[in-house]
């Protein structure tokens, strides 16, 4: 019986280290929590694409929608510890869901082995064409003279967008209704057509619809301007103070993935993001590139948690009701 079970232990200790030594020898997939077409649909798809040549096999992208991203998260969170489904999401999804779903079925920091922390988008405050606004000041009026509130696209309660209304609220005093997509890629369709009024969007997910004069761009929450929409005012220059917010994203794969392979992956996306294509494709979109200091696992797991004692505070307070 002792021989049966050390050769059982040996193979699975075994079977482990052979698994990660011949990592990856099938297709990996990164499950995007949102829509194709949205801002981290986007960045996954550059991403995947550039990974594929460091690991040698397809990395696909797999959009499970639903719930501001938290049942593409549940659904990582519980795939294999195999390295061969990873996790793409944000402060939304990895931060402000915690604070608002109660019975997420999983914990954000103990559930989740960090791997890398991704670009960061400024937000920027986005209107249909059809507001009569030329600047924030005259959109915060808008605003202020309206009979209802504005019906202001989200992706859902929790989502990066959803975060940034909340914080739009609370610096200018004026109430939002929102009007919940399984995306901001959907949800800038219906932007550009009329049939929403506004959303507080990721500049990656804005940038092209502003310069093409579809949608009208207002402020963004950075501290400086995007040198990528660079006659955008920042909402300070645009009198409105103290609205500062980045959404950042990252990946992570399931609690007890072996560190061997965490690692390879950490180095496949690092060297994605240091690829110049990849870099330039970002950087047009307005994404501001992880600090090289920044590109460890443990670095996304310390950012996490810093993130998490940051917002939750706020976003508790908001109170924020889940259906
Ligand atoms: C959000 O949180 O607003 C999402 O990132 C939108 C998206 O990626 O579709």
């Amino acid at each position: 019986m002792r021989k049966l079970l050390l050769a059982a232990l040996s193979v699975l200790a075994f079977g482990g280290a052979a698994s990660a030594q011949n990592f990856p020898s099938r297709p990996i997939t990164i499950i995007v929590p949102f829509s194709a077409g949205g801002p981290s649909d986007v960045m996954a798809r550059i991403l995947a694409e550039r990974m594929k040549a460091t690991l040698g096999e397809v990395v696909q992208i797999e959009n499970v929608t639903g719930a501001a991203g938290s049942i593409g998260v549940g659904r990582a969170v519980r795939s294999p510890p195999d390295g061969y489904t990873i996790s793409f999401g944000h402060l939304g999804t990895h931060v402000a869901n915690g604070a608002i779903y109660n019975k997420l079925g999983y914990d954000l920091v103990t559930d989740l082995e960090p791997v890398v922390l991704l670009p960061s988008n400024t937000m920027i405050v986005v209107s249909k064409n059809a507001v009569p606004a030329k600047s924030l000041g005259e959109l915060l009026a808008w605003l202020k003279a309206r009979p209802e509130p504005a019906a202001t696209g989200t992706a859902g309660a929790g989502s990066g967008s959803h975060i940034a209304g909340l914080y739009f609220e609370n610096v200018t005093g004026i109430k939002l209704q929102y009007v919940p997509y399984r995306g901001t890629g959907p949800a800038m369709n219906d932007l550009v057509a009329g049939q929403i009024d506004m959303i507080v969007d990721q500049l990656s997910n804005s940038i092209n619809q502003v310069r093409a004069g579809t949608i009208r761009g207002y402020a963004v929450t950075d501290t400086k301007r995007s040198e990528s929409a660079a006659d955008i005012p920042t909402a300070e220059e645009a009198g409105l103070r103290g609205f500062h917010m980045t959404l950042w994203s990252g990946l992570w794969v399931p609690k007890g993935t072996p560190k061997e392979i965490v690692t390879r992956l950490n180095a496949a996306a690092v060297e994605a993001l240091n690829d110049p294509a990849v870099r330039k494709q970002l950087e047009n979109l307005g994404l501001q590139m992880t600090p090289k200091d920044k590109l460890t696992p443990e670095a996304l797991g310390e950012w996490q948690k810093a993130e998490i004692a940051k917002w939750w505070p706020m976003i508790k307070a908001a109170n924020v009701k889940v259906d």
